[in-house]
């Protein structure tokens, strides 16, 4: 009942009837939480261990009200409290063939894993922004994060359409301060929009959409994997996976930006065809010519671009890393300090890191938690939030966010999860995650070590 109350938006006591409390922060069992502790302060007498403020996935429920929920980080990175806020969108899923009874086609939510969208960076943050896809009903929310408490969001205007179907990725360039949208759905392409802090968002392009994918969709295959600007803001980066069954390569599309214009974010593409990768999924730069980018089919790629042309290529075998026991790699984030990344797999509950300086595999952890996998990953300061979603199909009936501590460059551990219970309500779709841009130096002396296990 207290959830429903939320649900619909009820904050009868401004202060207390939104923060919820139902879930709980715990270290799987049989895990020596003394042990991890002693790892965590070891980490600190070295260099100053920092942490971000709070983290930010949408629960993305099908055909229903999306949520955007705020969740609280503790001096020691672990998660103590979270906040609904309704975004006035709904939520939405990728349709993909599944037979029905009598063999024929139906196209429906895809059934055997919980990533709805098959995206990255659904839900994003830039300074005190924060812009949520609402799939389900093709538009955007825009909000901004009250300095003071960053579990208080206030929306900013109304929702805006996305002008396409499904969308599913999100980057914003707080240079231009311009967002764009990927579509991903029938109708395809990026939209892009001023930002104004406290009018919201406005869409600059005469013909939305004029910057078409034109994919042929077959559940993940064709499907828009992530979006972003590259990080001088003077290109935005598309990326759409291809067909490892066709063998049809993933496409990148480039598009350059004009600070000076009124349409920051030109028509006109560079696309590249990437053959060696037909499943590209999320990406990061790591420098001024490379980009690294999942593939759900094997793991990572290290992709070249060249400045001049914005022609991107997979110059050679090694640029190609091969994930052991992989099943659906996809999500990528970079730790600025230690120039390493992190990826996750949405099928298996596993992190692996990469040197990014060149680009060697340099540690793997498991989650001890027995979920299925992870989706969007987010770093703030030296903790690694992912969030797993409950997957009925894959037995399991919890959602969480998990924690790692990165306590160095090719070290890092399971810290816990913050597990939400029935009455959390956080459906399969649950989708994204963002972190809050302000970090602090954590307190983790003081941490009393989590008495709560699971299982
Ligand atoms: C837990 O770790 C501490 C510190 O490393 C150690 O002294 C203790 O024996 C461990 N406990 C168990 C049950 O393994
Ligand atoms: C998951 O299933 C168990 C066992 O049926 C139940 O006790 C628990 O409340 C369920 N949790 C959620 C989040 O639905």
């Amino acid at each position: 009942m207290y959830s429903k109350l939320l649900n619909a938006g009820a904050c009868l006591l401004p202060l207390l009837a939104c923060t919820v409390d139902a879930a709980t922060f715990k270290l799987p069992i049989n895990t020596n939480a003394t042990a991890i502790r002693k790892i965590s302060l070891d980490a600190a007498k070295v260099a100053p261990v920092r942490v971000g403020t709070a983290v930010y996935f949408q629960t993305n429920p099908l055909g229903k009200p999306n949520e955007i929920v705020a969740a609280k980080i503790n001096g020691d990175g672990s998660i103590s409290s979270h906040k609904r806020h309704l975004t006035g969108g709904k939520g939405g899923a990728a349709p993909v063939a599944k037979e029905d009874d009598d063999g024929k086609i139906a196209r429906l939510q895809l059934a055997s894993t919980n990533d709805a969208l098959f995206s990255q960076h659904s839900v994003i943050t830039s300074g005190n922004l924060l812009f949520t896809v609402n799939a389900g009903s093709n538009d955007i929310t825009m909000f901004t994060i009250d300095p003071k408490d960053p579990l208080q969001l206030n929306k900013v205007g109304k929702s805006i359409t996305s002008h396409g179907d499904l969308p599913v990725s999100l980057a914003y360039s707080p240079k231009l301060k311009t967002l764009c949208v990927a579509n991903s759905g029938k109708r395809d392409g990026v939209a892009c929009y001023d930002v104004d802090p406290e009018k919201g968002l406005s869409c600059t392009d005469k013909e939305p959409l004029e910057r078409k994918i034109g994919t042929v969709k077959d559940g993940p295959r064709g499907t828009v994997s992530d979006i972003f600007f590259s990080d001088d803001q003077k290109f935005l980066v598309v990326i759409t996976k291809g067909d490892n069954v066709k063998n049809e390569p993933s496409i990148v599309d480039i598009y350059r930006t004009y600070p000076d214009k009124k349409r920051k974010v030109c028509y006109e593409v560079v696309r590249s065809k990437i053959t060696e990768a037909p499943l590209l999924f999320g990406a990061v730069q790591v420098s001024p010519t490379k980009i690294y980018a999942t593939d759900g089919s094997f793991g990572l790629t290290k992709l070249t671009i060249d400045p001049k042309t914005l022609k991107v290529t997979l110059q050679k075998d090694a640029d190609k890393e091969v994930i052991d026991f992989q099943s659906a790699t996809g999500w990528i984030a970079k730790h600025q300090k230690h120039n390493t990344v992190y990826v996750t797999d949405g099928k298996m509950n596993r992190v692996v890191e990469f040197d990014a300086s060149n680009g060697e595999r340099s540690q793997e952890k498991p989650f001890l938690s027995g979920q299925p996998g992870n989706l969007d990953v987010a770093i703030g300061g030296d903790f690694l939030y992912t969030l797993s979603p409950s997957n009925s199909a894959l037995g399991t009936n919890v959602s969480m966010v998990q924690v790692m501590h990165i306590t160095g460059k090719g070290t890092f551990q399971d810290v816990g999860a913050y597990i939400f219970d029935e009455k959390d309500d956080i459906p399969a779709g649950a989708h994204g995650m963002a972190m809050s841009c302000k970090t602090r130096v954590a307190r983790l002396g003081r941490r009393a070590a989590p008495l709560n296990y699971f299982f």
